[in-house]
């Protein structure tokens, strides 16, 4: 489904991904671990192709798309969750929604509102927004919702778009418990379709509830690939996260 393959990349002269591989079959559910500035925003920046390697390939269905622009690669089904959020903060909950839904239709927006389509559109658009209880949210403006709010929101935008493989930073960091409880309850959620999904987490117990194999980053390198367990219990994550 997804191949990474030696990627390298420099901010600068900074080399910041020092030959990352790895791949993930459709429906793996993966968490990225690491220390704080070892390339994992880096490495989701380079599958959503914001930022380009010059050494290394990315394929995503035996297609190479590392030089594919970043609204193509999502139009094939890369979805991202940013680690600051992600949402159209201007926009409302339900125009977030209806873009996403629109872009995948391929639907000039709001063109004639009052057509069938448009109106098809906003009714699922209200369905995504029910599924994260958002419904009674729907004209606010995205930027006015809690930050547990806008994850969920970004979450399912995501959804609404078709994404098949999911790229969450973070996707509990500022977010209160509660709300924390629901976005991993939306995280299964996508789990349960069959979508893909690789989750940047620093929180192990968090990791280790979803995902089946966990890859550890440290200094641009993917320095372990393994079952959560055996990763928890390798001593190399100790020294790389404590020093020892
Ligand atoms: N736009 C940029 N300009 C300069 N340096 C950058 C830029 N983006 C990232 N870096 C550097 O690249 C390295 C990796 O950053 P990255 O954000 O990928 O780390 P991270 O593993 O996501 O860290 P964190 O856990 O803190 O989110 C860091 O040293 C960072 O300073
Ligand atoms: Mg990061």
């Amino acid at each position: 489904m997804l191949e990474v393959s030696d990627l390298h990349l420099k901010i600068g002269d900074a080399l910041i991904l020092n030959g990352v591989s790895f791949s993930a079959q459709a429906g793996d559910s993966i968490g990225i671990i690491g220390p704080n500035g070892s390339g994992k925003t880096t490495l989701f920046n380079c599958l959503s192709g914001f930022v380009l390697p010059f050494q290394g390939s990315v394929s995503l269905r035996g297609e190479n798309i590392t030089h594919t622009p970043p609204y193509l690669r999502a139009e094939l089904g890369v979805g991202r969750v940013f680690q600051s959020f992600g949402i159209f903060r201007e926009m409302t909950v339900l125009e977030n929604l209806v873009v996403a839904l629109e872009s995948r239709a391929g639907v000039l927006r709001t063109f004639f509102p009052w057509s069938t389509t448009s109106r098809m559109i906003r009714a699922q658009a209200k369905e995504f927004a029910a599924q994260v209880k958002l419904d009674g949210k729907l004209s606010q403006r995205a930027g006015m919702l809690s930050g547990g709010q806008m994850r969920l929101l970004e979450i399912v935008r995501a959804l609404a778009f078709g994404a098949e493989v999911f790229l969450l930073d973070e996707p509990t960091a500022g977010v209160s418990p509660k709300m924390k409880d629901e976005v991993a309850a939306l995280i299964s959620h996508v789990q349960t379709l069959g979508k893909t999904t690789l989750i940047i987490e620093h929180d192990i117990n968090f990791v280790q509830s979803f995902s089946k194999r966990v890859l550890v980053l440290d200094q641009g390198r993917v320095i372990l690939d393994d079952s959560p367990e055996n990763v928890r219990k390798n001593d190399l994550l100790r020294e790389i996260y404590f020093g020892k």
